[in-house]
């Protein structure tokens, strides 16, 4: 009973932060001469971003998967800014990411923001990469992980300037270990994984890690890190990161909830707007943010915790000791 109670309200409170108490970033400081890239641009968070920076005088790098044109084009339009350009990235191969850093490195001069935005909710089942890595965790955290090691230099030379991972709030359901970073099929058939998102939560928890990490190691450098937890958003990916199958009752249950709880795009990317840009966050490099809040860190990232998770995924990824940037 005592369960039920804690999950009620857990839900009520959720639901009034996440809904009714939008935040919406105010910040007027201008961006004219400044470059950012933003992964997963052309669409949900990151086109907001996108949007919001160009506004501002931003030249951006909408990064995508999909077709950046029609993206790239509409942020011109809206924002009559000339300077934004579209680029390709796969981060489900690490190979792609390595050649749009090594192409980025020779056609930009500099880098005063990098967001790593771009992701995908978890399938019911394991898909594997080109890499033979669990894809959600790959996308959503190992390949931005190898992106900021790569563009580390340019963003130290480009100071002051900042990096952004958008985490989640699943972060905070996640059942990490470094024995789950590249989760096996057994991972998949675990009952609790249908409650706690997974991989999809793990890759989040994995991504808060890192910028932890990132954050002692380039303290006094002129590069801050930040995550940010932008609540739910009605996205394409949450249909996909419920597993339907096993409980099924429950499943269109919880998604009925997140399309009723759910922000706008525009809406859920006030607080990564915020963070990329505004002078109140200049000290709290290695925070995380809600709704344009500083909150404590996911309870599990510990120090030792992080340095695990790290230590773990320069060896998944067979990071060569160049491209280890810090
Ligand atoms: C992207 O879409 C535009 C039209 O919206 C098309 O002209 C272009 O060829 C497409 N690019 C790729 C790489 O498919
Ligand atoms: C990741 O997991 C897959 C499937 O379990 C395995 O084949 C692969 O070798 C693993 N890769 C690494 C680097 O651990
Ligand atoms: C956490 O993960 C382990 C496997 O690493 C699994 O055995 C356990 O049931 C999981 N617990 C929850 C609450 O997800
Ligand atoms: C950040 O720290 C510096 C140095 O201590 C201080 O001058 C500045 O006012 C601080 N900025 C904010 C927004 O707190």
């Amino acid at each position: 009973m005592h369960v039920v109670w804690l999950i009620t309200l857990f839900l009520v409170l959720f639901t009034f932060i996440n809904k009714f108490w939008c935040f919406w970033c105010r910040s007027q400081v201008c961006l004219v001469g400044k470059t950012a890239l933003i992964t997963g641009a052309a669409s949900g968070l990151g086109l907001q971003t996108a949007l919001a920076l160009a506004a501002k005088g931003c030249r951006v790098i909408v990064a995508d998967v999909a077709n950046v044109t029609e993206a790239v084009e509409k942020i011109k339009t809206i924002t009559h800014n000339p300077h934004i350009i579209g680029k390709s990235v796969d981060l489900s191969s690490l190979k792609s990411v390595r050649q749009f850093a090594k192409n980025f490195l020779e056609t930009e001069p500099k880098l005063n923001l990098l967001m790593c935005n771009a992701g995908v909710g978890s399938h019911r089942i394991r898909e594997q990469t080109v890499d033979g890595l669990e894809k959600t965790m790959q996308v959503n955290y190992f390949s931005h992980f190898l992106l900021t090691h790569l563009l580390l230099g340019l963003l130290k030379k480009s100071s002051p300037s900042r990096i952004v991972f958008t985490s989640s709030e699943a972060a905070f359901l996640s059942n990490l270990t470094v024995d789950t970073l590249n989760a096996s099929e057994e991972y998949f058939h675990n009952f609790f994984t249908a409650f706690t998102g997974g991989v999809y939560s793990n890759s989040k928890l994995a991504a808060a890690a890192a910028v932890r990490s990132f954050a002692k190691r380039i303290d006094g450098t002129g590069v801050k890190i930040y995550a940010v937890h932008p609540g739910v958003v009605k996205t394409t990916f949450i249909p996909r990161t419920i597993n339907l199958d096993k409980n099924y009752l429950l499943g269109v249950v919880f998604m009925a909830y997140l399309y009723i709880v759910g922000k706008t795009p525009e809406e859920g990317a006030q607080t990564l707007i915020y963070v990329a840009h505004s002078d109140e966050v200049e000290n709290a490099s290695g925070k995380s943010f809600v709704e344009g809040m500083r909150i404590p860190g996911v309870p599990q990232l510990t120090d030792e915790f992080c340095e695990d998770i790290w230590q773990a995924t320069i060896k998944i990824l067979n990071m060569e000791p160049h491209e280890i940037a810090c």
